[in-house]
């Protein structure tokens, strides 16, 4: 049956989820604070690359998803799904973005309404958080009197094989009767829903799936020092070890972490144990500690060969290829490239970068965005791989750099080094 769906908050997470939401036959409200960006969505111009412009116009024509940044516009919901941000502060988790929306959804919540929380967080929020603020602003009580429950968000914005639909769907409620009608609101949505027994754990399932992923990079990046050290093909032994069939799953070194997840999630689950339970969680810290080093690894490792060309990086030109996280995405957010491209700067370098993904202006002051041509690179005095586009011609770029550090091992040349 359509419900009349609430979707808080329009970004990567839930643009996605409310057009997949409309394409099942709900109706959609997409609430968002951000003015500019509910402008952009009423004149069907997308900001999310999973979601394509067209597709939100045919959107908006259906007259069944309605953009807005007015709170009013909120009431009448049957399901409402929260999927603002949550950023660290100082590195402290800020759920004030959470709280703000509590309040706006709480003023709207009916008897028989279901709220459900999609925001990454630690352990507790929906019950010791978001629970009393919906009380509060409703006049009700959560369970007796409207449903509430916990559901991870598990996009992998750019993926072109599992997105919303056929990735299962982790979902959970505070009793029984918040958790059937979570489920039965994701069972409209996805193939596949997974239920846990409560908001607890589902909070918890992100957390884990998150660190377990910053955890085996941080691993690999500090083999892939160790093994520079030792003359021993750090990719190569990977790529043999991921031919055991059994008890290995493969990661890739790279030149850091960056975007809204891995930098920060993990942290959300290390500050919560260490005020609920008074312990560390070392992993946690371990790996953001290996994971933060590696833009300045990679910064070391250039200034190495230049070193050793009788070159210092002061005054050298060097060409950055990718500036967002992860290959084929525009997102820049907390990329480790920015951080290198910072570092160069700092140190007297003339820093280039391509990147035909990444649209936001990010560091014009100290860093000039060019396009990926010939001439440039031959021009350089050195080429540093760090996200690996598809869209890169790298042929090219092997044939006319003069040297390059490839830190995602997709390169081959006699002139190429590898992370
Ligand atoms: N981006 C991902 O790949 C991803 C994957 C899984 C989980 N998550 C989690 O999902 C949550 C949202 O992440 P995102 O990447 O979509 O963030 P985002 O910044 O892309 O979008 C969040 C949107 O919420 C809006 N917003 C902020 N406060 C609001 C309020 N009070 N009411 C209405 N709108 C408000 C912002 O203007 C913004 O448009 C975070 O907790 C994140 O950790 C993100």
């Amino acid at each position: 049956m359509p419900k009349s769906v609430l979707v808080v908050g329009q970004g990567y997470v839930g643009l996605p989820l409310a057009m997949r939401a409309l394409a099942v036959g709900h109706r959609v409200v997409g609430f968002d604070t951000d003015q500019e960006r509910v402008k952009r969505l009423a004149k069907g111009e997308s900001y999310i690359e999973d979601v394509s412009s067209s597709e939100l116009t045919a959107a908006l024509e259906s007259d069944r998803y309605r953009p807005t940044d007015s709170a009013t516009d909120c009431a009448g919901f049957e399901i409402a799904v929260i999927t603002v941000p949550t950023p660290l502060k100082e590195s402290v988790p800020d759920l004030s973005f959470i709280e703000a929306a509590a309040w706006i959804v709480g003023r709207h919540v009916e008897p028989g309404t279901c709220v459900v929380l999609e925001s990454t967080t630690y352990p507790g929020t929906t019950t010791e958080l978001l629970a009393p603020i919906l009380e509060e602003a409703s006049g009700l009580v959560a369970g007796a009197d409207f449903h509430l429950g916990y559901s991870p968000e598990r996009i992998d914005p750019g993926n072109g094989k599992w997105g919303l639909a056929n990735t299962p769907k982790v979902v959970s409620g505070i009793d029984e009767a918040s958790l059937a009608a979570v489920e039965s609101f994701y069972d409209t949505m996805v193939e596949r829903t997974v239920p846990v027994s409560g908001t607890g754990e589902a909070e918890l399932v992100k957390l884990l799936e998150n660190t377990f992923r910053h955890v085996n990079i941080a691993l690999v990046n500090e083999l892939a020092m160790f093994a520079g050290d030792l003359g021993v093909d750090i990719w190569e032994a990977i790529a043999a070890a991921d031919t055991k069939p059994f008890g290995f799953m493969r990661f890739n070194p790279g030149p850091g972490v960056g975007g809204h997840c891995l930098p920060i999630d993990p942290s959300y689950l290390s500050w919560h144990a260490k005020r609920r339970v008074g312990t560390a969680f070392r992993f946690v810290e371990l790996a953001n500690d290996v994971n933060d080093n590696m833009p300045e690894y990679v910064v070391r490792r250039l200034m190495l060969s230049l070193d050793r060309r009788g070159k210092s990086v002061n005054g050298q030109r060097v060409l950055l290829l990718g500036l967002a996280y992860k290959p084929d995405t525009g997102d820049a957010r907390q990329s480790p490239a920015i951080t290198v491209a910072q570092k160069l700067f700092g140190l007297g370098a003339d820093v280039r970068a391509v990147d035909p993904h990444v649209r936001q202006q990010v560091g014009s002051e100290w860093m000039r965005r060019v396009a990926l041509s010939e001439e440039e690179v031959a021009q350089v005095d050195a080429v540093v791989l760090l996200t690996d586009h598809t869209a890169f011609d790298y042929d090219m770029v092997t044939a006319k750099a003069s040297y390059i550090l490839d830190t995602r091992r997709r390169l081959d040349g006699e002139n190429t080094e590898h992370l």
